[in-house]
Formats: structure tokens, sequence, C-alpha cells
């Protein structure tokens, strides 16, 4: 089916009632997305539950191998299940002509999938049309990279040294829930479950996240170092990582160490992302002012600060990055990929 000249757009949401999907259906309509008709899909045990788009209650339709037709009819999927999932339903409901934004790992290495951020790499956009299947980088991995995009365009990175302080809500919505439980639990001086995460995470930082590699690495950090290099299209660079799971709700953190080819000083590096879309610059340790999680919260923006140069390498530069893990992270990036691709290439 064309897309080509359509100014309205029907639209699915797969994986509605997660973390994610909830906060996809929550910018299209914020943002005034051109959706002509929403549908929305999870797995049977949501069947029977509605979700509130522009004011009415969609029904929540069951993702099932007999349940395809629909997707005749839908131009956009915005797809936030599991890999597993994504895996098994994508490619059937591609080949019906539906463009799959997908927010998992499934797709993100594919060589025909485009992996993106919009304010980085749009033009890898062009190739979507190969699989029909376009992949929205980790939530991690797309904070840092809108921050080196510009430095490596300026300045050529030659190393990244990245640790992350994530948020629960980045395990879906029982993270969510574990974290909240066994901070009341705790509190009241109760026994406390730990099922989302592998330690108790109210109190706590853990050093794992996704499973382990034959080398000790997490998937989540090779995620990070994989994804870095395609999207930035430059396997020169070489980026090693550390993932932590913090007890916050919202936001990941992340401390970053760059060393580049040229040299640039602090205020250099301060101009260059200042004047870079979709950041906000926040840095002045005189006045206390740093982005924290909280102030990340709920906004399209990524935030930076802490910026200095490392003095213990020839080029370095430190800098501290905040972003929403729920929006720009997944579900803004993904409707953003879609608005990307309604005004250019459609
Ligand atoms: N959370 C983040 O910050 C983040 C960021 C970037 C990417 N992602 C990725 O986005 C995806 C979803 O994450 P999430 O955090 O939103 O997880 P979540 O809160 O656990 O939500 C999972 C969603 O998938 C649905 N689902 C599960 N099994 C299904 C099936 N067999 N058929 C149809 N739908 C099924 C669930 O529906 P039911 O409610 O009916 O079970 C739910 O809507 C994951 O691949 C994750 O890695 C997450």
């Amino acid at each position: 089916m064309s897309l080509l000249g359509q100014s309205k757009w029907n639209v699915a949401v797969i994986g509605a009632t997660g973390a994610v999907g909830r906060e996809m259906i929550s910018i299209l309509e914020e943002k005034e997305f051109p959706v002509a008709k929403l549908r929305l899909f999870a797995s049977e045990k949501s069947f029977g539950q509605t979700l509130r788009f522009r004011g009415q209650e969609l029904p929540i339709e069951v993702l099932a191998k007999d349940h395809l037709a629909p997707f005749e009819n839908i131009d956009i999927a915005l797809v936030s299940v599991g890999s597993r999932i994504s895996q098994e339903f994508l490619p059937l409901i591609a080949e019906r002509g539906t463009v799959c934004i997908d927010n998992s790992s499934a797709w993100r290495m594919d060589p025909d999938v485009p992996l993106i951020v919009p304010e980085v790499n749009a033009s890898a956009l062009s190739g979507f049309r190969q699989k029909n299947i376009i992949a929205n980088p980790n939530c991690s991995t797309i904070q840092m990279v809108q921050v080196l995009k510009p430095i490596h365009d300026a300045y050529q990175i030659k190393r990244v040294v990245v640790s992350t302080y994530q948020s629960t809500s980045g395990k879906g919505q029982k993270g969510i829930e574990e974290l909240s439980k066994q901070t009341i639990a705790l509190l009241n001086q109760k026994e406390i479950k730990t099922e989302a995460f592998p330690h108790q995470i109210a109190f706590n930082c853990i050093p794992h996240i996704d499973q382990f590699d034959e080398e000790g690495y997490t998937f989540e950090e090779k995620k990070m170092m994989l994804e870095t290099v395609k999207i930035l299209e430059d396997a020169s660079i070489r980026v090693t990582a550390t993932c932590v799971r913090v007890p916050v709700f919202s936001c990941h953190g992340e401390s970053i160490n760059i060393e580049t080819e040229r040299n640039a000083s602090a205020d250099e590096i301060r101009a260059l992302l200042s004047q870079t879309k979709g950041l906000k610059v926040v840095d002045d340790p005189t006045k206390n002012l740093y982005p924290t999680h909280i102030l990340g919260v709920n906004q399209d923006d990524t935030f930076v600060g802490r910026i200095r140069e490392d003095h213990s390498v020839e080029n370095g530069v430190h800098l501290w990055v905040v972003s929403d893990n729920l929006r720009k992270g997944a579900a803004l990036n993904a409707v953003q990929i879609a608005g990307a691709l309604s005004r250019e290439f459609l």
C-alpha cells in the first residue's frame, strides 16, 4: 500500500499497556501527531481493557497470528513488546505494508534496519523499505549519541568510557512496581520480594542490567558499545560501558568520558552542545546547577552538565547527561521517527 500523499496516518501501538506503550499514546496526543485512527494491541492478559486517547476509550486488541488483518490498513506501528515477540511478529506485520518502529533490541544490529535518533542520523532512514522495520536504539544509547554526535563531528572521538545510573522504569511496569513495593515494605519493616531485578533495588544500586556474556559484560553494556558505532557510522570509535540500575523511577544518568583527536576546551564543548537541537546545557557549579534525574522527568530534552576537561589524557572531556528513558529514550524518539518518516519519506 502506498503511503504517499497522506496527511493523516492510521497508527497502531503494540505493547500499548506497557510503560513505553502508555507513554507513546500520551505523546501521540500531546504532540498532535496526525493520527487518523489509533488501534492498540497487547497480550491476551489485557483483553477487555481500554486506554484513553483524545477523550475516547479505545479497546485493547490481542496481538495474534489470526488477527493480523487490521495491519493491511495500518500505516505505522509503534512497537514496544520484548525482543522475542518483536522478532516473531514484525516480519508478518511489515509484509502487510505497515512500517514498524521497534523499541526492542531484536532488529537494531540488522544491517537492513535503520537504527535512528532523528537529531543524529535521520538520513539513515532512507533504507527503511528494505524490511519496513526501523529500530529505536537502546534508551541509554540514545541520550549518549545525542551528545557524542556534535563532538565527533567537530573533534573526532577516539574513545568513550561511560557509566550509567539507570532508573527502574527501564525495566517496564514491573520495575516501577518493584521499587515502589520494596520501598514501602522496607519503611514498614516488612519482608520484601525480589522478582524484576536480581537483587533488592530499594536503597540499593545493582551493576547488572540484562544478561552477562562470556566476557563478563552485560548485554545492556554491549548494546551501548555496538549501537553507538552503528549510529555514528564510524568503526574507529572505541566505546566501553558499565551499566548500573539505581533506585529512581524515571530517567537515566550517564557519566561520560570522551577522548578526542583534536583538542577542545570545556567552554568550546559547552558552546557546541548549547547549540545542539534536543540538548539543554545546565552547567554552573558556582550555583550548584547540573542535571539531576528529577530535572529530566517528563521532559523532551536531554540535559548535559558537569562539563570539564580531563587532564589525565591528551584531549579529554568529562560530562554528565540525564534524559527521560521512557520519553527520549523510547516513546518520544519513536514518535519523532514516525514524524520524520511522514514528512520526508512516505
Ligand atoms: N522501559 C524503557 O525505558 C524502555 C526504553 C527503551 C526500550 N524499551 C523496550 O521496549 C519494550 C517494552 O518495554 P516496557 O518497558 O514498556 O515493558 P512493559 O512495561 O513490561 O510492557 C510490555 C508490553 O508488551 C506487551 N506484551 C508482552 N507480551 C506480549 C505478547 N505475547 N503479545 C502482545 N503484547 C505483549 C505487554 O502487554 P500486557 O500488558 O498485555 O502483558 C505490555 O504492553 C522492551 O523491548 C524494552 O526493552 C524499554
